[in-house]
């Protein structure tokens, strides 16, 4: 039996579906949501997701600012325009795009955007909201990632997770909310000694690493849910994850596809924290 494919796309457009309809709700009671992009440099990876989210936040109803600056921009004028963004009443929350470049302190900037507005989820008041359980934004990948685990109908109560990777915005929150589900978390790194024995066990497995076949079919429990948040190029080019598709397809419960899994879920849910914000400054 092949794995029944997580469909990112159809999920996505289900959420956002939902979230134009609460948008155009709120609107019509006077709070249009409203995000604040803010793209440092010239990034070509970054130009494109900003373009995305942009995009995303027009189609839900959203109003929303792209603010561009060049790569000389200095620090202090970066958190002179958070400090102003912070104040601005139109604005719901605020994204500042990563990477910044050298000169710039990216914590520092992160810790400036008011907490209520980081609809990211990089503040440390929201990765200390995720870790004790109280109410604060959630990063989206992972988020997103906890939403197409959910689709799938299966109650992590007591299964074994097993996440891969251990990076601030994704891997280490990603271990977080499964937790707060009451699964049983395993998080494995690059010191880790045999990854293998672990996702054997793993009635979930998460990676994030980004290095394309770490998961292979030899690695998988049969029946598992399999969640590939890689963004990687093969040697011909193709986008592809962290885990080898067509391998782990034909041991593994579920499995999200690249593209057209996590990815899509990514922008969607910053829609979702975006709302959120707005409504809880209306309330
Ligand atoms: N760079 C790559 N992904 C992201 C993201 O989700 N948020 C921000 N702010 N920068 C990124």
């Amino acid at each position: 039996m092949t794995a029944t494919i997580i469909d990112g796309n159809a999920l996505a457009a289900q959420l956002r579906a939902d979230v134009a309809r609460r948008t155009a709700e709120l609107t019509a009671r006077g709070t249009q949501p409203g995000l604040a992009v803010v793209l440092v440099g010239e990034d070509p990876a970054s130009q494109v997701y900003v373009g995305k989210k942009v995009q995303a936040c027009a189609d839900a109803g959203f109003h929303s600012v792209l603010e561009r600056y060049g790569a000389d921009l200095t620090e202090a004028d970066l958190l002179g325009r958070i400090a102003a963004l912070n104040a601005d009443p139109r604005i719901h929350g605020i994204l500042v795009q990563l990477p910044l470049p050298k000169h710039i302190d990216a914590q520092k900037v992160i810790a400036a955007i008011a907490p209520e507005k980081d609809v990211d989820g990089f503040h440390v008041a929201s990765a200390g909201a995720l870790l004790t359980g109280t109410p604060g934004f959630w990063s989206c990948t992972p988020y997103g990632c906890m939403k197409l685990i959910e689709s799938t109908g299966i109650d992590l109560r007591g299964k074994h997770a097993v996440v891969i990777g251990r990076s601030n915005n994704v891997g280490k929150p990603m271990a977080l909310m499964l937790l707060q589900k009451n699964a049983t978390v395993t998080v494995c790194h690059s010191a880790t000694a045999n990854l293998k024995h672990h996702t054997l066990q793993a009635d979930v497995i998460v990676a994030a690493v980004g290095r394309q076949n770490t998961v292979t079919a030899d690695m998988v429990k049969p029946g598992a849910v399999v969640i590939d948040i890689g963004m990687n190029r093969n040697a011909a080019g193709k986008l592809c994850g962290d885990v080898d598709f067509e391998g782990v397809k034909q041991v593994a419960g579920w499995i999200t596809p690249v593209p057209g899994g996590v990815g899509p879920m990514t922008v969607t849910m910053l829609l979702v924290n975006t709302l959120q914000a707005a409504e809880r400054a209306a309330a």
